[in-house]
């Protein structure tokens, strides 16, 4: 089996200040710097990008979305080229606070990969189920769906792309996958990659998983062999909290 690079993100979402992210970015660096066994990235509000970045030391930076278009009168939106000239190497894309928050389609967020493609930009592809979808025994089919409508057609370098496993109903919410549910389903986002590309490219992509990780159970859903580390909001706001999970992730490479 191929050799997988532990990602740990720390997606900031709406939160932080100029001040507050510039100090968070270089403890984070500190933090970087110290397991480079893992790969640590994070991804702040637009306008902090730029002090970020200049802080970032070994740490990556990522946009937490980007636009559709290329260039020209789309107010309010960002380009993945503008990301890149800020700094950023990865970016977010189909996170389920713009899927389900607002209303992307795999349609929009397939457009979206393409202009993160052609910029160069390194992309974390978010997909996961809500609670109706898990009750009804839908997960699984939800993220084959979404994972087939996001990545389908599309060359991808499977050392440059992560796949963040995001169920709605984990994030924010202080309910965590157990590390079982978390493993079955990075297990179902493995096959269908394997389906749509072929087995060694889904056994090099790095799958994470997202929703109220924090510096207690990181441990434990880092452990399992499916899991290549996590996609942290709340946590990742919290220097020590967010160093202890980077280390819980360095570990799988010890
Ligand atoms: P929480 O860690 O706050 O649940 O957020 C997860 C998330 O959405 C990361 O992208």
């Amino acid at each position: 089996m191929p050799k997988r690079t532990p990602f740990v993100g720390g997606n900031w979402k709406m939160n932080l200040d100029g001040a507050r992210s510039r100090a968070l970015a270089e403890a984070t660096a500190a933090h970087a710097a110290a397991h480079r066994g893992a790969e640590v990235c994070v991804f702040p509000p637009f306008v902090y990008i730029p002090g970020v970045a200049a802080a970032r030391g070994a740490s990556l930076v990522g946009g937490q979305d980007c636009s559709a278009e290329k260039e020209g009168a789309f107010t309010g939106q960002v380009s993945a080229a503008m990301l890149v000239d800020a700094g950023c190497s990865q970016v977010l894309i189909g996170h389920s606070e713009r899927r389900h928050g607002l209303g992307e389609t795999d349609a929009v967020l397939s457009k979206k990969l393409s202009r993160a493609l052609e910029a160069g930009l390194c992309p974390v592809v978010c997909v996961g189920e809500t609670l109706a979808e898990r009750e009804a025994g839908r997960a699984h089919d939800v993220i084959r769906t979404q994972l087939r409508g996001t990545l389908g057609g599309h060359a991808l370098d499977a050392a440059r792309l992560v796949i963040a496993y995001e169920p709605v109903w984990a994030i924010g919410t202080g309910r965590t996958a157990s590390a079982d549910d978390a493993a079955e389903a990075h297990r179902t986002v493995r096959q269908t990659l394997a389906d749509l590309y072929d087995v060694r490219f889904a056994e090099s992509v790095r799958v994470i998983y997202g929703g109220s990780v924090n510096a207690k159970n990181a441990a434990e859903l880092f452990a399992r062999e499916e899991i290549d580390g996590g996609l942290v909001g709340g946590a990742s706001l919290v220097a020590a909290d967010f160093a202890t999970i980077v280390a819980a992730a360095a570990r799988r490479v010890q």
